[in-house]
């Protein structure tokens, strides 16, 4: 177990590619490193990934997201993949299942500004949730929704994870500037 928030530790943040044929090494998982780019353009925090890939089976998605939010101490894991109407699509339903509150406003958001690059986007059904003090976030399989979603919500990130007891979170206020109120109090101040 990694104890959180030890000081001068890097932040860890869980990275989840949801996929049967990634996990299989049918194909290279270009969503998780999509994920880790993404992170390591905006955040200015020192952070480090824990990724994972598995399958689109409710239990092991569900096992990795425990794992994540209980045992690595992330207090962010971002997943990709298994969030349309297919069968074996149940990303969301592992999320919502593993956590205590469901984030609706991150899912609507997502699709919002996702409908105006794409008309698929009204196919996802992503969502976000909270675990203890981790926010976990679903993305879809494509990896250019990736830029696309996380770009809208992540203005939110860092005062969600305040909100969750989690830790102070910058961002490269070029890329993405975060919401927080002015007051929101800064670690010590
Ligand atoms: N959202 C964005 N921003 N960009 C996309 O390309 N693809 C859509 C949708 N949301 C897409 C998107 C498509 S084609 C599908 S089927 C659903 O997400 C679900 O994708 P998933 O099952 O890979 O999670």
């Amino acid at each position: 177990m990694v104890e959180r928030g030890t000081a001068g530790a890097p932040v860890r943040i869980g990275i989840v590619t949801v996929s049967d044929r990634a996990s299989r090494g049918v194909y290279e998982d270009r969503g998780g490193p999509a994920i880790r780019d993404y992170l390591a353009e905006v955040l200015t925090s020192p952070w480090e990934p824990c990724a994972r890939v598995v399958e689109d089976e409710v239990e092991q998605i569900a096992a990795a997201l425990r794992e994540l939010c209980d045992e690595e101490g992330c207090c962010l894991v971002v997943t990709t993949g298994g969030t349309g109407p297919a069968a074996r699509d149940v990303t969301p339903e592992a999320t919502l299942a593993v956590s205590e509150k469901e984030m609706p406003g991150f899912g609507e958001l997502m699709r919002q500004v996702s409908l105006l690059a794409v008309p698929t986007a009204i196919l996802s059904r992503q969502t976000a949730g909270i675990r203890g003090s981790s926010l976990i976030v679903n993305l879809p399989g494509q990896p250019k929704a990736i830029g696309e979603c996380l770009d809208a919500v992540f203005p939110a990130i860092p005062y969600c994870v305040d909100l969750i007891g989690g830790p102070y979170l910058t961002t490269n206020e070029e890329r993405i500037k975060a919401f927080r109120p002015k007051s929101a109090r800064k670690p010590g101040g």
